[in-house]
């Protein structure tokens, strides 16, 4: 079989990256997808099976911090595309313990912009047209009030040090457009839910939580919003945007689906009752919701306005909250497996299993 793209995956084996792995596997038969990942707490193998290694997928465990091997691998697999999601992700964390989001999300773009300029701008680059699709977040553009969106050309305003430290890596994918020429695409996309989301975030933490009584935690008054896009319609925009995307451009995109908090965990607890009936306490599951201590410099407000990826690309998202929680609830449901390896930590084995 001819291969006719050659495309990293970085951060392929967690939440979004396994998704889009998936769909590339299902829907692009001629291309080959090398997934790479350092698997840090947040990348689980198990994310990925059923899928075997061969002509069209290569699983390689390293750190994108690692400069030679990325120049190595670039020459080796003669990547032509990048998408690029390996990142830490989890905004508590960032709170607690920034430098690993230092050096994961500025160190490592930075390492693997590099080796994309010195295998693609060198005059030896005889491939396709390269691409290098850097996935980031609406969080760069800090928090609005009441009104208001964000657009492409909203200003960055970043407030925490995993928006701060994603904004630094988008200036520097920015960079490398405008100094070099660098053939590079950005996105910048709002809260992702469905399946295999680590249970730190707050839609999977409030399954397990609900599934198994224990207290669910809102912080603060609950009256935060987030724009909730189901993550298969980020992959699909994604691929929209790696195949049909103008060079140098960032695309917004979002769900056109703002929500606060508490109506996201009510929604959850609510499905949960219709579904299974209430538990053993004879309780609705909403009454295990505790107001809690709120995350230090929390961001009220995010909204992204996904005209401009609609206008040039015709994307827009496909699967409405409604449809996309009982999609989501559904899959933990049938999954409880998944979520009680990741719970209990017996994930990490699987790759022993796998590779020793
Ligand atoms: P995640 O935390 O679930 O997965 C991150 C993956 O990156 C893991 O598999 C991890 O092992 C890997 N990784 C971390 N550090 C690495 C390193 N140094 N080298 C190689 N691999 C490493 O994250 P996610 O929620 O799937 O997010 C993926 C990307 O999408 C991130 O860049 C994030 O900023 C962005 N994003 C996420 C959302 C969301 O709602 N989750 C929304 C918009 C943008
Ligand atoms: O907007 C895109 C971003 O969305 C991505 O860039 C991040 O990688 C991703 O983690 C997500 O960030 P958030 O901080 O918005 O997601 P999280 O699920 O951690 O929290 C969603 C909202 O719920 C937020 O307002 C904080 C609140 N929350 C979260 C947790 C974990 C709670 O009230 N209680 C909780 O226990």
């Amino acid at each position: 079989m001819e291969i006719e793209r050659r495309v990293l995956v970085t951060g392929g084996c967690g939440f979004i990256g396994a998704n889009f792995v998936r769909l590339l596997l299902e829907e692009h038969p001629t291309w080959r997808v090398i997934n790479l990942d350092k698997l840090t707490y947040a990348g689980n193998l198990q994310n990925l099976t059923g899928i075997e290694e061969g002509e069209c997928y290569r699983f390689v465990k390293e750190d994108i911090c690692d400069a030679p091997a990325m120049d190595e691998l670039f020459a080796a697999e003669r990547i032509d595309s990048v998408v690029h999601f390996a990142a830490e992700s989890h905004v508590d964390r960032s709170i607690t313990g920034p430098a690993a989001f230092i050096q994961t999300n500025i160190v490592g773009t930075f390492s693997l912009l590099e080796a994309a300029r010195k295998s693609w701008l060198g005059e030896s680059w005889h491939g396709n047209d390269p691409r290098f699709l850097h996935v980031s977040t609406d969080e760069v553009y800090g928090s609005l009030g009441e009104t208001g969106m964000f657009t492409e050309t909203t200003p960055f305003d970043p407030r925490s040090p995993y928006s701060a430290s994603k904004a630094s890596s988008d200036h520097l994918v920015n960079a490398y457009f405008h100094t070099y020429g660098l053939p590079i695409l950005i996105t910048n996309c709002s809260n992702n839910y469905g399946p295999y989301q680590f249970p730190e975030k707050l839609i999977p933490l409030v399954f397990h939580n609900a599934m198994t009584g224990k207290a669910l935690p809102i912080y603060g008054d609950g009256k935060y919003v987030r724009d909730w896009l189901y993550v298969k319609d980020h992959c699909e925009a994604i691929v929209e945007v790696l195949t049909k995307g103008n060079i140098g451009q960032s695309y917004n995109i979002g769900g056109n689906n703002e929500k606060q908090n508490l109506e996201v965990v009510t929604l959850i607890c609510d499905t949960l009752d219709k579904k299974l009936g209430l538990p053993e306490s004879g309780e609705p599951r909403r009454s295990l919701i505790r107001f809690v201590k709120d995350r230090l410099g929390h961001d009220r407000r995010y909204a992204i306005d996904a005209s401009f990826i609609k206008e040039q690309l015709g994307w827009e998202p496909k699967v409405t909250f409604e449809v996309g929680v009982e999609k989501t609830v559904d899959w933990y449901l049938a999954n409880q497996d998944w979520v009680a390896s990741v719970i209990d930590g017996s994930y990490r084995e699987y790759y022993k299993k796998m590779y020793n």
